[in-house]
């Protein structure tokens, strides 16, 4: 399937419009009305200056977001085996349920009454992630995965205090972890240790208890693990943790290898985060919105952030009662859609959610079969074992062969129509490609992923130069990155930009 990718010379949205133009057409008698309306508003409340947002008409706007989507890619494209990120299709029946006029004029101030369908929606959440953890209650505020960790770090910290436990200021996280989980660590305080990884891909359990102490506090792990494997000594590893009286956190990050088939709460783990935005199929990329719900076991329900929704057998109400709380994390009812868009995923595939693992492991172990046997790509760590949810890669010898890097194997991806890996992740897999090609993808893209593989590390023996000119088929090419992250670069906001550009900064 030969690629171009349409490019425009497309300005944004602010410098598309101009704030002068007139475009919405009113009638007199609205007119009137308006001003009489304004008349009744307290003067302090009314804007005296312009409002500056975009002024365009209706087919102005779809013009201009029509030719953005085709200079963009997603996973309405084509695949996007961003390992680590689960980036699965994202069903169109949740997107249109998610959009009833039911959820998205709700009020967040609404009185509870009336508002017992969403409530509804989210106790029986609570209920079905706890099923699926194997734990007791959740907790459906935390925005993200990432805060999800930190609201379990929390929880530990002061469930030790409450012990009298102040000692336990460790948390324990393995070298190929996520950065978030040593990040939320040291967030909450934490001092944390790093443990490193045993050749056969598991966790180093020797390394393990030499640093075990009374200070440990906590270990945070993703089972399976961020190469994709599987923790076989995971219950020795919880005993281990326990007897130390620290918990268990587990970062669900990578549940979809094993979803319906072990539960965290079955290996031992106290606490669980769940990205609806992976596991369960609401959409994400670009900085969200995400959903990051904690799970955890009966004795620390009480720390959970409020409101929960309990249901008195009559109707649903936001549950504030829990005494022992780390507070609020997340304004109203958490990041809604996303929880509903998980909902509907979840209530649709009932107990076909396990077909999810089963079918992602079988694609994650099909592809990973292709990519080893080819010239220049090695399978460290763990060699004789099968993967769960992806699997790690390394182009190591390829680099010292050809000149070609992980890097600009993933960019040559970019001119085949094909969305690039994770790469250089975990720091542990020297030239990593970390693949994870979701239950989503069918036999055909895979095979179409391990073709565009084989041309380009042929194209790398025979012409490196030209893979490492790569892409030339996107509407932006080969970016000098240094530059493109620079500070200088770098423009968060219109207001920046249109600085930059005007050289005020
Ligand atoms: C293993 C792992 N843990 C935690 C996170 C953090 O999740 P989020 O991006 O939802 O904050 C990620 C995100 O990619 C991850 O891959």
């Amino acid at each position: 399937m030969l690629f171009r990718q349409a490019k425009w010379e497309e300005p944004i949205v602010f410098e598309l419009s101009s704030f002068s133009k007139q475009t919405l057409l009113i009638d007199e008698e609205f007119a009137n009305e308006a001003s009489e309306a304004l008349k009744r508003i307290p003067e302090s409340l009314v804007r005296s200056s312009e409002l500056k947002i975009p002024n365009l008409s209706e087919v102005e706007v779809v013009r201009h977001y029509n030719r953005l989507s085709q200079m963009s890619y997603g996973v309405d494209v084509g695949p996007v085996p961003l390992g680590s990120c689960t980036m699965k299709y994202n069903p169109k029946i949740c997107e249109e349920l998610a959009s009833d006029p039911r959820v998205t004029e709700l009020h967040p101030y609404q009185d509870e009454e009336e508002a017992q369908g969403i409530l509804e929606i989210m106790y029986l959440m609570q209920r079905w992630l706890s099923e699926i953890t194997g734990m007791d209650e959740c907790s459906l505020q935390p925005p993200a995965g990432a805060a999800g960790e930190f609201v379990g770090a929390l929880i530990i910290r002061k469930y030790h205090h409450d012990r009298g436990l102040n000692n336990k200021n460790e948390m324990i996280v393995p070298e190929a972890a996520h950065g978030s989980n040593p990040a939320s660590s040291a967030m909450a305080g934490f001092k944390v240790v790093k443990i490193p990884t045993a050749p056969s891909g598991e966790t180093d359990i020797e390394a393990l208890k030499s640093v075990l102490s009374d200070n440990t506090a906590g270990l945070m792990l993703t089972n399976p693990n961020t190469l994709g494997i599987f923790e076989s000594g995971i219950v020795e590893i919880s005993d281990l943790i326990h007897e130390k009286s620290a918990l268990m956190y587990y970062d669900g990050a990578n549940l979809n290898g094993i979803l319906g088939i072990v539960r965290p709460g079955d290996m031992g783990f106290d606490i669980v985060h769940l990205n609806l935005h992976k596991t369960f199929a609401a959409p994400h990329g670009g900085g969200g919105p995400g959903a990051g719900a904690v799970c955890v076991r009966k004795e620390l329900i009480d720390y959970l952030p409020v409101p929960l929704v309990g249901f008195d057998g009559r109707s649903y109400k936001l549950r504030y009662d829990l005494s022992r709380t780390i507070g609020r994390v997340s304004w109203f009812y958490g990041n809604i859609v996303p929880i509903v868009k998980s909902f509907i995923y979840i209530a649709a595939l009932g107990p076909a959610l396990r077909e999810v693992a089963e079918v992602s492991v079988l694609n994650t172990n099909y592809l990973m079969s292709k990519l080893r046997r080819m010239r220049g790509i090695s399978l460290p760590y763990g060699e004789n074992r099968w993967r769960k949810h992806e699997f790690v890669v390394s182009f190591e010898n390829l680099l010292k062969e050809t000149g070609v890097s992980a890097e600009d194997v993933a960019k040559a991806l970019l001119d085949r129509g094909l969305h690039a890996p994770t790469i250089y992740f975990p720091l542990i897999v020297k030239e990593a490609h970390m693949i994870e090609v979701t239950e989503t993808e069918t036999k055909e893209n895979i095979d179409r992923l391990a073709k565009a593989y084989e041309e380009i590390i042929e194209l790398a023996y025979r012409d490196p130069q030209v893979v490492k000119s790569s892409p030339v088929n996107t509407s932006v090419k080969r970016l000098d990155v240094l530059v493109a992250n620079h500070p200088r670069t770098l423009a968060p906001t219109y207001e920046h930009l249109r600085r930059l550009k005007s050289q005020e900064v």
